[in-house]
């Protein structure tokens, strides 16, 4: 049987950063409101001409190093990304031609939070099924692009970056069960209300704005996260104390902390970059997963698990071996 497995990573941040004492300046906020609520302490921005593929593409070569693969080596590029460059071409067409990378499947993907989650999760099918021999999956978002930076309640949550993976066949895993999910019953807690056959003219505009009753968005992810995580362990017969690591979305300090408890993991088992980043949606696992390994507490050969929350709402999760 072949399995897939990440053999390289890299992530993208915008040279701007912006802290909470920044924020200070823009809305009526303090950095102990922040810190406290959410364990953000700053943030990194895009500057208004930079775009999701810009970031996706120094990501991306970062990760082709880390791996020693050349763009001709790619048969697969996918992006899970809700802040494309544009309606079309579809932002993983943009990056393929920007990378030399030869005509190949590409397209993204729009599942909130959760993008690179379900980007990995169907690059491993491909990998499976003998489709690809070598896929490029993303995690990005400009979605500092959609904030309105008046709203308190939903800009000092937010920034950009990207990360990303490059994912080969193996003989032995690799990733060993992926889990996802999605319900639209509760679409309102969370959701930004223009887009292209809806609100189109809003996109954009002062006029449309992430929506989010977090408290309620809170509880559905401590919940459902709880359960997405042991669906994956139980679906490849693994119990929690066998992970070396937690490489979770980085939403929220206090939702991490809740999942790190239900799988009865010290945090230190965790990877945190939610102070740096803020929510970086789609690209914050690929680069949680990216700072631990490059500063050496990932290892090769260790078990991680990889799980995500988001509009929709979408989730999912991924155990493998490193
Ligand atoms: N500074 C100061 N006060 C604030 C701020 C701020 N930046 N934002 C809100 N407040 C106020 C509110 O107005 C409210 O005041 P009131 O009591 O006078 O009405 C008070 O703080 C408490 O507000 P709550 O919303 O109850 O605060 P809570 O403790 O729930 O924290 C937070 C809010 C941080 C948003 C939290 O609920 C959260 O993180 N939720 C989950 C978010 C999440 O996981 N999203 C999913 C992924 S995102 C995606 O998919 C794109």
């Amino acid at each position: 049987m072949t399995y897939s497995r990440i053999v390289g990573t890299g992530r993208y941040l915008p040279e701007k950063v912006l802290t909470n004492f920044d924020l200070e300046k823009m809305v009526d906020t303090t950095d102990e409101w922040i810190r406290t609520r959410t364990g953000v302490e700053r943030r990194h921005v895009v500057s208004p001409e930079q775009t999701t593929s810009d970031m996706c593409c120094e990501a991306a070569k970062i990760a082709m190093d880390d791996a020693g693969v050349k763009p001709e080596d790619i048969d697969l590029v996918i992006t899970g990304t809700t802040s494309p460059d544009v309606v079309f071409p579809n932002v993983s067409t943009i990056i393929q031609h920007r990378l030399g990378i030869p005509a190949c499947t590409a397209f993204s993907l729009e599942a909130a939070c959760t993008g690179f989650i379900y980007a990995l999760t169907t690059a491993d099918k491909f990998i499976k099924a003998g489709e690809a021999e070598c896929a490029l999956v993303m995690g990005a978002e400009c979605i500092t692009k959609l904030i309105d930076w008046d709203d308190r309640n939903t800009c000092v949550l937010f920034g950009d970056g990207a990360g990303a993976a490059i994912v080969k066949p193996s003989d032995e895993p690799g990733i060993i069960s992926c889990a996802l999910g999605a319900d639209g019953q509760h679409r309102e807690l969370l959701h930004y209300p223009a887009g292209v056959s809806k609100n189109l003219a809003a996109a954009g505009t002062e006029d449309a704005n992430i929506i989010m009753k977090g408290n309620e968005v809170f509880k559905v992810a401590v919940k459902t996260l709880g359960a997405i995580a042991e669906e994956a362990l139980d679906k490849a017969g693994v119990s929690k104390e066998e992970l070396d690591w937690l490489v979770p979305h980085q939403a929220n300090i206090r939702i991490i902390q809740a999942m790190a408890k239900r799988l009865n993991m010290p945090m230190e088992k965790v990877i945190l970059t939610v102070q740096d980043h803020g929510n970086t949606s789609a690209a914050s696992v690929p680069m949680a997963l990216d700072v631990g390994r490059r500063d050496g507490r990932v290892k090769e050969g260790q078990l991680i698990l990889m799980e995500a929350f988001g509009g929709g709402f979408t989730w999912g999760s991924v155990l493998m071996r490193m």
